[in-house]
């Protein structure tokens, strides 16, 4: 019955025991009832996705509540947003005329200001109004007053702590620079201090370009991880269907996350696995596709450039234990940064991961999925290694790494290769992988067959 807190809500310093209604009642739902009271709220999308209709739905619904709005936008044509409000059936005009709402048209640089000022214009019109909402339009316009991404994100900081201070719902819009893709942005580290991210998205399916919406992050609460169709007619937002096909959100175009930023975009997309699975695949292609084809000449060659640091891969090792053609590569798992961050932000979403990884890897996740991930890698770049026009092959023996608190081995291949896990270990460091190059590979399979196994084998 009563759930709107603005009828029932009682103010205990700001913060209301319900949650603040977004003007999207299916939107309410998958947000478990609503936006946190004085949280800040991300909203991201393409030009037309639909921010500014979702920041006008947000502060025309805190209206009929009783809750005074403030619309701050960057934008040039104040006429045209009264006429997009208009055209969804918002009138700001009446709003404001009943000082209700508060619109704020001017420059990030003066914006800025203004903010920082105690006391001074954005103070007042909020203690002013009594405001309780505010929309941003868009957030990302304050990066003309800097080009250091440092600076950037103080202020960035520094804006959202005003909101916070004031205790007022926010919604930020982002703009995504292309039209489809730009998931996972991590533009001025604001997925990090907000407390809600919506991603709103083009989809092209069947002939046709459709919308998307996702919550991709809600903290502190249920939320759904549906991704749902949805349209904008002249009665604003109509949520639908959740969408019946794959890779709606991420689709083939995603820019891909650099493999230092991914440990933050997977704690972000955690609970939404199938994203956090194809950011690590993505990155991965990505890694693969730097890669040009090498050519060497000898297998002497090619050692030197791994001496120079010129090759794919990081370090050889001479195994302590003789044995024919095998040459053995060590190798620092790039991920490796990710994945202890990973495991201290968001350790749940880290396991969870790792069970979805292993389901779609059957038999291929050795510790977690970035193993099979770096795996991966590996085999791209060798796979363009070419020794005397063939090319190299690999295949992984061990790995080592810190995975929720234990150090963990990956021992499957080892014993077909003959080797101890002692030898192993005394090759690797943390967070490495050990490998056989295959050279030549029928070469060394034949040799590999003469073998008489080593004496260290029981240790296995
Ligand atoms: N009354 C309406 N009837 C039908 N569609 C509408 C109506 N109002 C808006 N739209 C649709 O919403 C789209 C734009 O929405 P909106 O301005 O909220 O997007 P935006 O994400 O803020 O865009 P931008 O990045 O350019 O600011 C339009 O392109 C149009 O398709
Ligand atoms: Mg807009």
């Amino acid at each position: 019955m009563f759930t709107d807190y603005a009828v029932i809500g009682t103010n205990v310093g700001g913060i209301m025991n319900g949650r603040v209604k977004t003007g999207i009642s299916s939107l309410d739902k998958m947000l478990g009832g609503g936006f946190y009271p004085g949280s800040a709220c991300m909203v991201k999308g393409a030009p037309g996705t639909g921010k500014t209709t979702l920041g006008l739905h947000f502060l025309a619904r805190g209206i009929e509540l009783g809750e005074a709005g403030l619309y701050v936008t960057f934008e040039e044509f104040s006429g045209s947003l009264y006429r997009d409000a208009r055209s969804i059936g918002i009138d700001l005009k009446k709003y404001e005329e009943a000082e209700k709402l508060k619109m704020i048209f001017t420059t990030p640089e003066v914006f800025l200001s203004m903010v920082r000022k105690p006391g001074g214009e954005f103070d007042e019109a909020i203690l002013k109004y009594g405001v309780k909402r505010v929309v941003i339009d868009a957030f990302n316009h304050i990066e003309i007053i800097s080009e250091d991404p440092r600076r950037m994100r103080s202020l960035a900081y520094l804006m959202v702590n005003v909101l916070r201070r004031h205790q007022v719902t926010s919604l930020l819009l982002q703009e995504d620079r292309l039209f489809l893709g730009d998931v996972g942005g991590l533009e001025f580290g604001l997925p990090y201090i907000v407390e809600t991210i919506i991603q709103l998205k083009y989809v092209e399916l069947e002939s046709r370009v459709r919308k998307a919406l996702l919550i991709m992050k809600h903290r502190a609460s249920k939320h759904s991880n549906e991704i749902v169709e949805y349209t904008i007619t002249d009665r604003g937002y109509q949520i639908g269907r959740q969408y019946e096909a794959d890779h709606v959100i991420t689709g083939s175009a995603v820019p891909r996350p650099a493999v230092e930023g991914l440990a933050s975009s997977l704690s972000d997309v955690g609970p939404s696995l199938d994203i956090s699975i194809r950011l690590i695949e993505d990155t991965l292609t990505r890694m693969g596709q730097s890669f040009s084809e090498e050519h060497y000449d000898s297998k002497e060659d090619f050692f030197e450039a791994i001496e120079k640091g010129e090759a794919g891969i990081s370090k050889l090792e001479s195994s302590p234990i003789p044995r024919a053609e095998d040459t053995y590569a060590t190798e620092q798992c790039p991920f490796r940064a990710t994945v202890s961050e990973l495991n201290e932000r968001n350790p749940e979403a880290f396991i969870a991961l790792t069970g979805r990884y292993k389901k779609k890897y059957p038999g291929r996740a050795i510790v977690h999925p970035f193993c099979v991930s770096h795996q991966s890698v590996r085999e791209l770049i060798l796979g363009k290694t070419y020794i005397n026009g063939k090319p190299i092959h690999t295949e992984t023996l061990v790995c080592r790494s810190q995975v929720l608190g234990s150090i963990s081995y990956g021992t499957k291949a080892l014993k077909s290769n003959r080797m101890a896990k002692k030898e192993a270990e005394s090759l690797l460091d943390m967070n490495a992988c050990l490998y056989k190059l295959l050279i030549n590979k029928d070469q060394a399979k034949a040799k590999a067959k003469e073998l008489t196994p080593p004496e260290t084998r029981d240790i296995l």
